[in-house]
């Protein structure tokens, strides 16, 4: 059976609707602000940041972009971000990867608020996912999460298999299987005979980009399969790392486009709302 990822999004949007009504009547005066930071013209974000200034429109997320030219330097940087961080009408601040190679992103995003890092991808929001406090969660891997609660697929006690460690994807997706208890093996280029994990797998969450990766003989029968890839073909189409037959084979597939995808950006706008939620609390307590 294939996941429906559209729809699983569009019950967290509805969810939002009513989140966003609460925080009006409680706060008049806080509307969520989302500031996107964009660097030069990779047309993957170029795509995706679309999505994600569209998507705030549409549920009243006040959203800005702020773009620059690829060869921006450092400190122009750093003083976008600050400006961001000391900005009380943007909640939240997505800094979209990957950047030009002559930047520096980890510095790039150590700069950035922990508190309006709806991203999750700053090492204070890293620890806390690692300790098992509250904090921002990347967004792709929640929605994964969001999806396998949905379908209500056991983890505790199963194994998952994640191939790909990505500080975006892989690694925080790993770590939120584990604090599911669930029995994690995290598989990279470097992993001898992937294979022979992945089909051990109850499970598998693929995030590596590499169309055709997981075959059906990947895959144990009765297995949940979670493509996380993201591959244009050179003829257009949209797909991900499983080859088609995996359907045969697994039990749940989330499809590729229309699985993993609007999840991302459904997550991303619960945690902007969640950022302008723990402003308006912060702003009572003064
Ligand atoms: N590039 C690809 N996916 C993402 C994402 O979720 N956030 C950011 N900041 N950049 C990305």
């Amino acid at each position: 059976m294939l996941i429906d990822g559209k729809l699983v999004a569009e019950r967290v949007k509805g969810e939002l609707g009513a989140r966003l009504v609460a925080l009006r009547e409680a706060h008049p005066a806080v509307v969520p602000g989302l500031a996107i930071v964009l660097v030069g013209h990779h047309p993957p974000s170029e795509i995706y940041v679309k999505k994600k200034l569209d998507a705030c429109r549409k549920v009243g997320i006040r959203a800005t972009l702020h773009r620059f030219p690829s060869d921006v330097d450092q400190p122009t940087l750093h003083g976008q971000v600050a400006m961001l961080n000391a900005d009380p009408a943007v909640h939240a601040i997505l800094v979209q990867l990957p950047l030009p190679l002559h930047l520096d992103t980890k510095a790039t995003i150590d700069r950035v608020d922990p508190d309006k890092d709806v991203d999750g991808l700053h090492p204070l929001n890293i620890g806390r996912l690692h300790s098992g406090r509250a904090g921002f969660i990347p967004c792709t891997p929640l929605g994964v999460m969001r999806l396998l609660a949905e379908h209500s697929v056991e983890l505790k006690g199963r194994h998952a298999v994640v191939l790909g460690r990505s500080a975006i994807v892989g690694r925080p997706m790993s770590w939120l299987l584990l604090r599911a208890h669930a029995t994690v093996t995290t598989c990279h280029r470097h992993t001898a005979d992937t294979a022979s994990f992945a089909r051990t797998a109850d499970v598998l969450v693929t995030a590596v980009g590499k169309p055709g990766l997981v075959t059906r003989d990947w895959v144990k029968p009765g297995a949940v399969v979670v493509d996380v890839g993201i591959n244009r073909l050179p003829d257009g189409r949209v797909v991900g790392d499983c080859d088609p037959e995996v359907r045969e084979v697994a039990r749940l597939v989330t499809p590729v486009p229309g699985g993993v995808g609007p999840m991302t950006v459904a997550m991303m706008l619960s945690n902007v709302v969640t950022a302008a939620e723990r402003f308006a609390r912060r702003a009572i307590a003064g």
